[in-house]
């Protein structure tokens, strides 16, 4: 069972990808915006104002809404199909008023967590994420400028022959958006897990395939993430105990949210420790050999790492980091490119990549340093991890992405993990030095 939450402000597309999606992947396209505007026509046609809380709520003893799919969804109000009555300017205003009615939410709830229950489904409105499918596989929160989707939204009422205008569809839809935001009641915002997506400059199929791919990295995740907890939650003490190992600075770390972790990097032993660590699953990014040794490669795979081959073109490691945090995981990079054991990381050369990643994913980056005796691992050696504070994209000097940005930023994030261990470059000798 497929379960996907689409929400958004109209007129962003969430139904017309919906579909698109519905039909890809075979599974119901459940559109609930519908049922709030069925409520809405009731309402109208009865010649009560959809605002006269108390008369709607009185009514609601007279609606019978029943959802039937055959190649689309057909609804029947009182054994109606409704059928394109409900797409009307005037309708949406109805149905934007009724829906900020706490009763008539929970009037609707049933109908929709029931066809989720017994069917794979992607479900369309404003409070699904949130409120109808808090469990959903898939959460995307889909946007788009108020101009791109009032154009669209004129465009498909001007096919259905509807008179209007362009001013107002957007007038209309900005007072939607504000109704719709701010009520009291399921106010139409992205839940924490959401993957927001603004498709303003993003064809129809172009959002279905970025959603589709957002899907399939929910589900390997999905996959990988029981063996990764099952490794944290065994070898993790052990890992702890025998390490002598010292966390601080864990309240850092977001519970939500795609993010970028940046290490400094000593020896193998530092994904361990830091898997170890953190409470959430990390997704590294692992040098390609590390793939092919026997028994550790087909495990680093089943964790979810990201092969990443440095002697060639790094673009499909970066594009999968990129659309691994979008999606809201947590990946984690070491900016050094290679192990330095025994020697001090403020020393030592930085690879763009965090740089990269961090831009294009506009994410938060987050600072980890593992400090020890020598910069060497040895048995009972003590470790400190120390995180840091999440670093904000404004302090990380992106204007419009360049390789010289990117390189900048990577120290910039350098100089966080540096300065959590208190590391500095050994300081030269001083000219009075050397004459002695
Ligand atoms: O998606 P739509 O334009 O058909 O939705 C019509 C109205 O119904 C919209 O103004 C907000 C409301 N709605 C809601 O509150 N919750 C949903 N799950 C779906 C729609």
């Amino acid at each position: 069972m497929i379960r996907i939450a689409i929400d958004g402000p109209g007129g962003a597309g969430k139904s017309s990808v919906a579909k698109l999606i519905a039909r890809d992947l075979s599974i119901i396209y459940v559109d609930t915006g519908a049922l709030y505007r069925s409520i809405g026509l009731f309402i109208l046609e009865k010649g009560i104002s959809p605002t006269d809380r108390a008369a709607v709520i009185d009514q609601l003893k007279n609606i019978d809404l029943k959802l039937k799919f055959t190649d689309r969804q057909i609804l029947l109000l009182n054994g109606v199909d409704v059928g394109d009555r409900i797409r009307t300017p005037e309708i949406s205003m109805a149905a934007s008023a009724v829906s900020a009615i706490p009763e008539v939410r929970a009037f609707l709830l049933d109908t929709q967590r029931k066809i989720a229950k017994k069917n794979s489904v992607i479900m369309d409105g404003r409070d699904i994420g949130t409120v109808i499918l808090p469990d959903a596989d898939l959460k995307i929160f889909l946007v788009a400028s108020p101009e791109a989707r009032a154009i669209r939204r004129y465009k498909e009422l001007c096919e259905k022959g509807v008179e209007t205008t362009y001013e107002s569809v957007l007038s209309e839809m900005q007072e939607r958006d504000k109704n719709d935001s701010t009520r009291d009641v399921a106010p139409c915002v992205p839940a924490d897990d959401a993957i927001v997506l603004d498709n303003s400059s993003m064809t129809l199929e172009e959002t279905a395939k970025k959603i589709e791919l957002y899907l399939q990295l929910a589900q390997d995740t999905k996959k990988s993430r029981r063996l990764y907890m099952f490794f944290r939650g065994t070898l993790g003490p052990l890992v702890r105990f025998f390490g002598r190992v010292h966390v601080t600075g864990k309240e850092n770390i977001p519970k939500n949210g795609g993010m970028l972790i940046c290490s400094n990097h000593i020896g193998a032993a530092d994904m361990f420790l830091i898997a170890a660590t953190f409470p959430r699953q990390l997704r590294f990014i692992a040098k390609k050999e590390l793939f092919s040794i026997p028994i550790l490669g087909r495990l680093i795979r089943a964790l979810g790492a990201i092969r990443v081959d440095r002697k060639g073109s790094n673009v499909d490691a970066i594009r999968r980091s990129v659309d691994l945090v979008r999606a809201g995981e947590a990946v984690a990079i070491f900016p050094q490119g290679h192990r330095y054991p025994k020697v001090n990381p403020a020393e030592t050369k930085l690879q763009n990549g965090a740089g990269l990643i961090a831009y294009h994913a506009s994410c938060p980056v987050l600072p980890v340093c593992i400090k020890l005796k020598k910069n060497a691992y040895a048995p009972f050696r003590h470790v400190d991890i120390i995180i840091g504070k999440p670093i904000p994209m404004e302090e990380l000097g992106y204007e419009h992405g360049s390789t010289a940005e990117y390189r900048e930023a990577s120290n910039r994030i350098f100089g966080h993990v540096l300065s959590l261990g208190g590391f500095a470059p050994t300081a030269l000798p001083s000219p009075d030095e050397h004459e002695h």
